[in-house]
C-alpha cells in the first residue's frame, strides 16, 4: 500500500478532566515537549504534515498556536461528545473541504505520546496485509484499569468482535487484559459508513469510536488487532501521575540515546534532560544536572552537578562547574564557567574565557580568553579579548529609565570593585584602578582612577588610647 493512501487524524480536542488542570491535556509536557508535539512528530514519520489532521476543541486557539509551526491541519470539534463524535466531525469536514479523502485513516490519540514510528509502520503493514476495515493496536499492560478492552473473535484469533470501555465492562469481562491503545487504522469508506450508527447510550454518554469495531463486524467487515511489542509505548496520560510516569520514561530514553552516542551520564535517573537536547561524544554529565529545551553541548565537556542549562549552545571542551544557570547563552571552545555563575539571555562567552563564582552576565559578549572570575555583574557589555575583570567589578547598565552599553577594548584591566557607569567606552589596553567609579570614556592605554585619595594618620591609634 502506498503511503499516499493514508491520512492521519490526531484526536486532541478533549479537556482532560481527570488532570484537574487549567492547561489543556495535550499541552502538558513530557520530556520538555507538549504531548501533542510528540504525537505529531510520530505522525509525520508516516505521512507528510499536510496529511495530518488534528482534531482540536477545548481551548482550540491555544492548542493550535502551540503546534501550528509543525505544518499540520486542524479540524474544529467545538463540542466534545466523544472520540466517535470527533471522527464524525472529520467526516463532515472532508465533505465540506472536498479534496482527496485518503483511502485509509490512521487515528492517533493526542494523549498517547510514546508511540514509536516502527510500531506505526507495522500497524500500516498489517492493516493492508489483512485488508481490514479496522486494525487496532493493542497491548497487555501490568495494569489494564481505565482502558477499553479488546474482545477477540476467538482466543488466539487476529480478529476482533468488540471493544468495551472500562466503565461498560460486564463482570465476566473484567478479567480481559488486552487493552485498546486508542491507535487504529481504518479503511475510510467503511468507517465513514458506520459513524452515523454510533450511539451515546453508555456510561459516559459519549459517542465512542471504539464502538466502530462491533458495528463494522456486524456489517460484515474485517476488524483485526495487533499487539504492540511493549505496553510502555501505548500508555496514556489521563492523570498527572500517569503524565509524570511517561515523563520519566521519555527522559530515560533520551539519556539512553545520548549514552549510546558516547556521552557519559552519571546517575542518569537524577538528571532532567529534554528530548531535543544534543550532546557530543566524551562529554560528562554529572548527577542532578538539567539540560533543557534546544540545548546543544559539544564534545569533551563536563557539566558538574546542579547546573541548569536551558536553550543554550556550549562548544567543545567547556567546563561548567557546579550550580550554574545558563539561559539562552553561548559558550565558546574551552571556556570555564562557575561554580555559581548565571549566564542570562544574550550572553556570549568567548573561546577560553572564564566566568567564575557569583558572576552574572546578560546581553554581554566576552572575547577570547577574557576573565571575570569573581562576584561581577556584566550587563549590556561588549568586552574584547584578553580582558581581566577584577573581583566585584560591575557595569551600571541601567539609569532607572534606559539600558546603556559598556564597551571594553582588548587587553583592558579592570581593577577590583570598579563601578563602570554606562554608556561608557574603555579603550584598548587601558587600566581601571581598583575601587574606581568610572563615568567618562577612557582612551586606549590610559590609567583611569576614580576614587578619593587615602589619608593615613601615623600613630593615631596610640594617641587615641592616651587621651582615653
Ligand atoms: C480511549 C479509548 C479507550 C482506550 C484509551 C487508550 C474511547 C471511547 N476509548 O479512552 O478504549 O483504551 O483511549 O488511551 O475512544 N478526544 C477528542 N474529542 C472528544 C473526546 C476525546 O478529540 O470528544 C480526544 C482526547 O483529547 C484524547 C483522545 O481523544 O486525546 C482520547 O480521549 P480520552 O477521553 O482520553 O479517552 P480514554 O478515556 O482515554
Ligand atoms: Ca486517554
Amino acid at each position: 500500500m502506498k503511503k499516499s493512501d493514508f491520512g492521519v487524524v490526531i484526536m486532541a480536542a478533549g479537556k482532560g478532566t481527570r488532570l484537574k488542570s487549567k492547561r489543556p491535556k495535550v499541552l502538558h509536557e513530557i520530556g520538555g515537549q507538549a504531548l501533542l508535539l510528540h504525537v505529531i512528530a510520530a505522525a509525520k514519520t508516516i505521512v507528510p504534515a499536510q496529511k495530518v489532521y488534528c482534531v482540536i476543541g477545548h481551548e482550540a486557539d491555544r492548542v493550535k498556536s502551540a503546534v501550528e509551526h509543525t505544518g499540520v491541519g486542524f479540524v474544529l470539534q467545538a463540542e466534545q461528545r466523544g472520540t466517535g463524535h470527533a471522527l464524525q466531525i472529520v467526516k463532515a469536514w472532508f465533505a465540506v473541504n472536498g479534496g482527496d479523502v485518503p483511502e485509509n485513516l490512521m487515528v492517533l490519540s493526542g494523549d498517547v505520546p510514546l508511540i514509536r514510528t516502527e510500531t506505526l509502520k507495522q500497524l500500516v503493514e498489517i492493516h493492508s496485509q489483512e485488508k481490514a476495515a479496522m486494525t487496532i493496536l493493542t497491548a497487555i499492560p501490568e495494569n489494564a484499569l481505565g482502558y477499553g478492552r479488546v474482545l477477540r473473535a476467538k482466543e488466539g484469533s487476529i480478529e476482533v468482535k468488540a471493544i468495551i470501555e472500562q466503565k461498560d465492562l460486564a463482570p465476566e469481562q473484567l478479567h480481559v487484559r488486552e487493552i485498546n491503545s486508542g491507535i487504529y487504522c481504518f479503511a475510510t469508506k467503511a468507517l465513514f459508513a458506520q459513524l452515523d450508527s454510533l450511539s451515546d447510550k453508555n456510561a459516559n454518554k459519549e459517542f465512542y469510536l471504539t464502538d466502530a469495531a462491533s458495528l463494522l463486524v456486524a456489517g460484515g467487515e474485517r476488524v483485526v488487532a495487533v499487539a504492540a511489542e511493549s505496553a510502555d509505548e501505548v500508555l496514556g496520560a489521563n492523570t498527572i501521575a500517569e503524565m509524570m510516569h511517561l515523563d520519566a520514561a521519555v527522559r530515560a530514553a533520551t539519556a539512553r540515546r545520548l549514552m549510546a552516542d558516547g556521552v557519559t551520564i552519571f546517575r542518569p535517573e537524577t538528571c532532567v534532560i529534554d528530548t531535543q537536547v544534543e550532546v557530543g561524544v566524551d562529554t560528562v554529565i554529572e548527577p542532578y544536572v538539567q539540560l533543557l529545551g534546544a540545548t546543544k553541548i559539544g564534545e569533551d565537556c563536563r557539566v558538574r552537578s546542579y547546573s541548569v542549562v536551558q536553550n543554550s549552545a556550549i562548544a567543545n571542551g567547556v567546563l561548567v562547574r557546579n550550580s550554574c544557570v545558563l539561559d539562552e547563552a553561548k559558550v565558546g571552545v574551552g571556556a570555564m564557567i562557575g561554580p555559581y555563575a548565571h549566564l542570562r539571555p544574550g550572553s556570549e562567552i568567548g573561546e577560553g574565557a572564564h566566568v567564575g563564582n557569583f558572576v552574572e552576565t546578560k546581553k554581554t559578549r566576552m572575547g577570547r580568553g577574557s576573565k571575570a572570575n569573581h562576584l561581577s555583574y556584566l550587563g549590556d557589555a561588549e568586552i574584547g579579548a584578553g580582558v581581566n575583570i577584577g573581583a566585584g567589578a560591575i557595569t551600571c547598565n541601567y539609569d532607572g529609565m534606559h539600558k546603556h552599553t559598556t564597551k571594553i577594548g582588548d587587553g583592558v584591566f579592570v581593577g577590583s570593585d570598579a563601578t563602570l557607569v554606562a554608556p561608557l567606552t574603555i579603550g584598548e589596553g587601558a587600566y581601571i584602578a581598583a575601587g574606581s567609579c568610572i563615568t567618562e570614556d577612557v582612551p586606549d592605554g590610559a590609567l583611569a582612577l576614580g576614587r578619593s585619595r587615602q589619608t593615613t594618620k601615623p600613630g593615631w591609634v596610640k594617641k587615641r588610647g592616651d587621651r582615653a
